[in-house]
């Protein structure tokens, strides 16, 4: 391999550049490599340093690969120390995106100059981890406190103009950064500029109330974390010491941060999302089919949603509904949603009626000729699927792609009504299916490659996570959901109350508790989707028995007001209900079971480890490909805590053996499912 870090003069100018693909991560050989080429540079008849990087991005941070792995020296901070060291000035070139340690190598440097298009930030917060080569002390120095906590606990990267407007960068290109970047060090050199140290600058002064507004604040926004709270320790310290020792406190908090669990998790999660989008089997040279019009079936709750996904990115839609009276309704919620994105300052009118505007509704068939991707998104009737796939397999030109949104049914058999079941798969959205980053992408028996290939391209182009599941009753995420809020609703009858189970669950990690969700998806389509169900498939719904006669009393959830919790009109929020209490304590009564105290650990285990077992059937039957996919899907479609980095990474942190005997003792005693 070529050396990844290279020199050379031009004029007064002594140029590093590093070359490291695909994203300039600063492995060791990089760090080694940019430490001798500073020195060398230092020592030559050079009169500025500029360090820029080749390919499509400045550095992209600290190589995430050798985590958790010895470190090797030389560390980046000292790297990094050396480099502000440098009795020659040094100068930074950013293009594409300069991330983690990257950013830290431009606080580092004297100068700093970006193209416009560039974006630079501290994400390591992502990872489980603050930054660790100075970033939480240099930061605040030159954009103050509260920049420097927004930037870092949020992990967002900000573009160069707003840089420039933070103090961060310096000089802004439109284009030719090389040249502009040499003209500028040129002129810095005859303006006499020598090394500016960042680290000399002074901390600005904040009222300490700052820092426990942003404790406040992350206490809701990174619930159970412990890098972002980490950070705020860290910018505190800036304020109180030199730049040495706050340094060195930073570098204990980051070694305790990457030591952590939570680290081990989210990083698991960094490499589990880009796997996921790799289907093994898949020819890396799968030819890909153009996708430039989308048509959407249904104009629902999801059908609104998958419109506004493909039209936010600039792809034209037709929506087709049964009637006008049935577009206007969809339309009706489309324009809300765009609206209220428009109040919220996120979105500009002119941009939001843009999108609006690539949507456009139908009733007839016939407009749908020359889509290229088809979603259904009706009923969630397989009958009527059918008849539908049935009518696009008469109407859609060849090489169409047509997709069903099923949410449980048998894609094989949707796909088998047409002609070209190879043009046929699965694409899962979830609710709300414009927000919701996971797409799951359903490989039928017969989908074609290039189908699959151009369906997990399409997930990428409407920013969606895709994670590829094989077919089966609710894929990977519903059906493992199902033993999930099953042993959630045998909680109940055995002793617990909705808000206890749903505290546990919160606690533990949830973004929301089970007995919650159901209300939020309404008890009626977990009911009517069981009824639905041949009774052998079925199974036993004794654990539903609760939920059932709260459906049958009119009382479908968040939608009708109440559910196992009755909801403010106004403000949504939910509040234990008597009534349901009686009804769950009828409930036990009539089945026999005498009520006991459950603890909350015993809660977590219960539903969580039911997870975890029907994940471990999906793995075995090869429904899903690797555990890092389901844990992807749980993530980014069910809101499993990413700290805890999905729950086939829980599993194998609190341990396969502790979960077995676990699961084993849960089906003896309770009649849970039986071990994987
Ligand atoms: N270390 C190692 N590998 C990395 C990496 C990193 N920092 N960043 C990206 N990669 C790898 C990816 O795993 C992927 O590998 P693959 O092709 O084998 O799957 C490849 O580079 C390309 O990455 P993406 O598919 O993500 O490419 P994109 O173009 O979509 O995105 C990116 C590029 C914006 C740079 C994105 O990769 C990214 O956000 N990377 C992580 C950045 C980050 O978190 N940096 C902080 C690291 S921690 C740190 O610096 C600690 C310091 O403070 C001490
Ligand atoms: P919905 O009831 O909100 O919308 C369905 C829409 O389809 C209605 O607007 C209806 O008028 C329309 N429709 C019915 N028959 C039609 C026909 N013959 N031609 C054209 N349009 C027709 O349902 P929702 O919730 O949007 O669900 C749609 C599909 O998405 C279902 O298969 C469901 O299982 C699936 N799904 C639902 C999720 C959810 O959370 N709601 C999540 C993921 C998938």
């Amino acid at each position: 391999m070529s050396h990844p870090v290279s020199y050379r003069v031009v004029g007064n100018v002594g140029v590093v550049t590093i070359d490291n693909p695909p994203v300039n991560a600063f492995s060791l050989a990089v760090r080694k490599g940019l430490n001798d080429t500073i020195s060398d540079a230092i020592a030559d008849d050079s009169g500025i340093i500029l360090i820029a990087c080749a390919g499509r991005t400045f550095v992209a941070g600290a190589d995430i690969s050798e985590f958790g792995k010895p470190p090797e020296d030389p560390w980046l901070p000292e790297v990094l120390d050396n480099i502000e060291n440098s009795p020659k000035p040094v100068v930074t070139a950013v293009h594409g995106t300069a991330l983690g340690g990257g950013f830290e190598l431009v606080l580092a440097s004297h100068y700093r100059c970006a193209l416009a298009s560039a974006k630079v930030g501290l994400p390591e917060v992502h990872l489980g981890l603050l930054p660790g080569a100075g970033g939480t002390q240099r930061t605040p120095r030159l954009a103050g406190v509260e920049a420097a906590l927004e930037l870092m606990t949020s992990g967002r990267p900000i573009p160069a103009g707003k840089a420039q407007a933070a103090g961060l960068i310096d000089e802004v290109f439109d284009d030719d950064l090389e040249g502009n970047a040499l003209r500028w060090c040129e002129q810095l050199l005859a303006d006499g500029k020598g090394p500016v140290k960042v680290s000399e600058k002074a901390v600005p002064q904040v009222d300490a109330a700052v820092f426990d507004g942003a404790r406040q604040l992350l206490a809701k926004r990174a619930r159970g974390q412990l890098a972002p709270f980490r950070i705020v320790d860290c910018v505190e310290a800036a304020t109180r010491l030199p730049y040495p020792q706050g340094a060195e406190f930073e570098r204990e908090q980051f070694a305790e941060c990457m030591a952590s669990p939570q680290s081990a998790a989210m990083r698991h999660l960094f490499f589990a999302e880009r796997q996921a989008a790799k289907v093994r089997d898949l020819p890396k040279d799968t030819s890909l089919r153009n996708i430039r019009s989308v048509a959407v079936i249904g104009a629902g709750t999801m059908g609104g949603g998958i419109a506004m996904s493909c039209a936010n990115v600039g792809i034209p839609v037709k929506l087709l509904e049964v009637d006008a009276a049935a577009l206007e309704r969809g339309f009706g919620v489309i324009e809300g949603n765009y609206a209220k994105t428009v109040k919220k300052g996120r979105l500009s009118q002119e941009e939001a009626a843009a999108r609006r505007g690539r949507i456009e509704g139908t009733t007839d068939y016939a407009d749908l000729a020359d889509a290229d991707l088809v979603i259904e998104a009706v009923f969630e009737d397989p009958e009527l699927k059918k008849t539908i796939f049935r009518k696009l397999d008469e109407v859609c030109k060849p090489g169409a792609i047509l997709a069903t949104n099923t949410s449980y049914q048998d894609v094989d058999a949707i796909a088998g009504v047409t002609n070209r079941p190879g043009d046929c798969l699965g694409l899962h959205f979830f609710s709300p299916a414009n927000v919701m980053k996971l797409l799951e992408v359903v490989r039928g028996a017969k989908t074609d490659d290039d189908v699959l290939a151009t369906a997990i391209r399409f997930a990428k182009t409407i920013r969606k996570v895709p994670a590829v599941a094989r077919v089966c009753y609710g894929f990977i995420g519903n059906r493992m959901f199902n033993p999930y809020i099953r042993e959630a609703q045998k909680l109940l009858i055995e002793g617990a109350l909705p808000e206890t189970v749903d505290a546990a669950l919160y606690e533990f990690g949830m973004a929301m508790g089970p007995i919650a969700v159901s209300d939020l998806a309404g008890l009626d389509v977990g009911y009517k989707a069981r009824m639905a169900l041949p009774e052998e498939v079925r199974g036993d719904d004794t654990p539903f028995k609760v939920a059932d006669a709260l459906v049958e009393a009119g009382r479908l959830g968040q939608k009708s007001g109440a559910g196992f919790y009755t909801y403010d009109p106004e403000t949504r929020r939910a509040s234990p209900d008597p009534e349901v209490v009686t009804l769950i304590e009828k409930t036990s009564a009539e089945l026999g079971v005498e009520r006991r105290d459950i603890g909350a650990e015993e809660m977590v285990e219960r539903c969580v480890f039911a997870l975890v077992n029907e994940g471990l059937k999906i793995l075995d039957e090869g429904i899903a490909q690797r555990p890092g996919d389901i844990d992807i899907v749980y993530l980014y479609g069910y809101g499993f805590a990413v700290h805890r980095g999905g729950p086939m990474f829980y599993a194998d942190q609190v341990g396969l053996d502790h979960v077995l005997a676990r699961v084993r003792e849960f089906h003896e005693r309770f009649g849970s499912d039986a071990p994987a």
